[in-house]
């Protein structure tokens, strides 16, 4: 298998899409073949490049539930020219399809990444997750080899991300799949705050020693805390140009108030993440 990324955390708003956007365009530009699915009902990771998901709803070959019957369905080339970019979009019965009563659902993405051989089409398949712990949850981990979770650096986050990694190690060891990497991303980082500098240094000092006691699954994977993404207006201005972070700080810089350093900077940061991630 190549690297296969599920980006979850049952908690919303922590960054899971803009990380599937900044982690797509920074392994494009590394000459990759990447595939983004977006495997959340409300479908933002769709919505980020100006798709609307309402198109891809009913009987139709790029209707994402069609995983749940087995059956094929096309991507959208989302890339500029000379890149392989593409996105298998989702759409809002993505949340219904999975309550319904079908037989082995939770192996649904897995089956159907094997069946059409996603791994040898694609050097990196990068997953967005809805913002809970279910049965498309459940599909994205057992199909993936990585997983990246996103945290937000803020006090009350600790318990609710104990809780994700709880339930992902019992869909791990449940379905006894083992995973590569864990990759834990401190995001939206304020180091003026001191709630949100105490908080980056708990999920630093504990979160591996937590692991390691409660989660002997997960423990048999690479674990990494990576460097804090700090919080900046880049983040959601290149959503309002349906671009990822990293695209709008290298190819449209001259849109961002951000000065050439700073922008410098936080480029090399997200690199320096999506290296250590997929090396
Ligand atoms: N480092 C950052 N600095 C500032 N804003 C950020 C940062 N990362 C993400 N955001 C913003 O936070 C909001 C939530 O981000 P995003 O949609 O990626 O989270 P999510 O975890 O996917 O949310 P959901 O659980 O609803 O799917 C967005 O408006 C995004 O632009
Ligand atoms: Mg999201």
């Amino acid at each position: 298998m190549g690297n296969v990324i599920t980006v979850a955390n049952q908690k919303g708003g922590v960054a899971k899409t803009a990380t599937c956007r900044y982690f797509a365009d920074i392994c494009v530009s590394m000459g990759k073949k990447v595939l983004l699915i977006d495997f959340d009902p409300q479908a933002s990771l769709t919505k980020g490049f100006g798709l609307n998901p309402e198109l891809f709803e009913g009987v139709n070959e790029g209707n994402i539930c069609n995983i749940f019957k087995q059956e094929s369905v096309s991507v959208i080339n989302v890339g500029d020219e000379d890149e392989v970019l593409h996105l298998m979009p989702s759409n809002r019965e993505l949340g219904i399809v999975g309550q319904g009563n079908i037989i082995g659902k939770d192996l649904m993405l897995r089956k159907f990444m094997k069946k059409n051989r996603l791994s040898d089409v694609y050097d990196v398949i990068i997953i967005d997750n809805n913002p809970k712990f279910d049965t498309m949850t459940i599909n994205t981990i057992l199909a993936s080899n990585i997983i990246v979770t996103p945290v937000v650096t803020s006090k009350d986050e600790q318990e609710g991300l104990h809780g994700f990694f709880k339930n992902t190690e019992e869909t791990l060891s449940t379905f006894d799949h083992s995973i590569k990497k864990m990759v834990i991303i401190p995001s939206r980082y304020n180091k003026s705050t001191k709630v949100s500098k105490e908080y980056l240094s708990i999920i630093q000092e504990d979160t591996i020693p937590f692991l390691k006691e409660e989660c002997p699954t997960i423990s048999e994977a690479e674990m990494l805390v990576t460097s804090p993404v700090p919080e900046k207006v880049a983040f959601p201005d290149a959503s309002s140009y349906n671009l990822s972070v990293y695209k709008y700080l290298t190819m449209y810089s001259s849109e961002s108030s951000m000065k050439k350093d700073k922008r410098e900077k936080l480029v090399s940061l997200l690199e320096e993440i999506v290296n250590s991630v997929i090396k």
